[in-house]
């Protein structure tokens, strides 16, 4: 679909989890500059696509059109519980057919997790926002992607294509940045 670009987004402890080792999303890894660069991002974006785990739960949710994975549906179907959200099983329908029934066309696309939903949409990212919180080590967690562990998150985005921008610091105190990873 030629009108729509894509945008990835995760924060990253300093060994490349992004979640524990209970797979939650420990407060550890929530930051205040982080989550305002999350949230203003996320709200100038069309669509927001994630797995059934991820959703950001942050106030202006509840407004934002959003694409949920889960092998719960056999194609497409409307979520009973949100009017702006669609469930989407990739094996039942590609994602331009889920964009054509959640009626976008156009605009960002923010793909904001989890490992397996960012890996799908790896080779299509315009810009990937990778944010590290240096200080944080989550042992026994989530590896970001598939594959780091043995590689790191940065070598995964290389991978596929992306180079890495200035770093922005969203919170001074904890040095936690943020680099857009962009296909040049
Ligand atoms: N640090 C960050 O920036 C960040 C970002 C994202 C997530 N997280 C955290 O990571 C954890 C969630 O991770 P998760 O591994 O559970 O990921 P998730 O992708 O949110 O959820 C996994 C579920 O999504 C559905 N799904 C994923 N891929 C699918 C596919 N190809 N086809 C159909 N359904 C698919 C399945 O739902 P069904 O079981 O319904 O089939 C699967 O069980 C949470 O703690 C979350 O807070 C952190």
């Amino acid at each position: 679909m030629p009108g729509l670009r894509f945008e990835g987004y995760v924060i990253v402890s300093g060994d490349g989890m992004l979640a524990d080792a209970r797979n939650v999303m420990p407060d550890e890894l929530k930051f205040e500059g982080d989550k305002r660069f999350f949230s203003a991002a996320l709200d100038r974006a069309a669509l927001i696509v994630h797995g059934r785990n991820s959703h950001e739960d942050q106030p202006n949710s509840p407004r934002r059109k959003r694409i949920i994975l889960t092998h719960r549906v056999a194609a497409t179907a409307p979520d009973p519980s949100n009017a702006n959200a669609l469930l989407w099983n990739p094996a039942g329908a590609t994602f331009e057919e889920a964009c054509e029934r959640a009626g976008v066309t156009s605009g960002t696309v923010a793909i904001i997790g989890g490992p397996d939903v960012f890996d799908m949409f790896m080779d299509r990212y315009d810009t990937f926002w990778l944010s590290i919180a240096p200080k944080v080590r989550l042992p026994g967690g989530e590896p970001c992607f598939p594959g780091v562990g043995e590689k790191t998150p940065q070598q995964i985005l290389a991978a596929h294509g992306l180079k890495p921008g200035e770093a922005q610091m969203l919170d001074p105190q904890d040095g936690v940045s943020v680099t857009p990873w962009r296909r040049s």
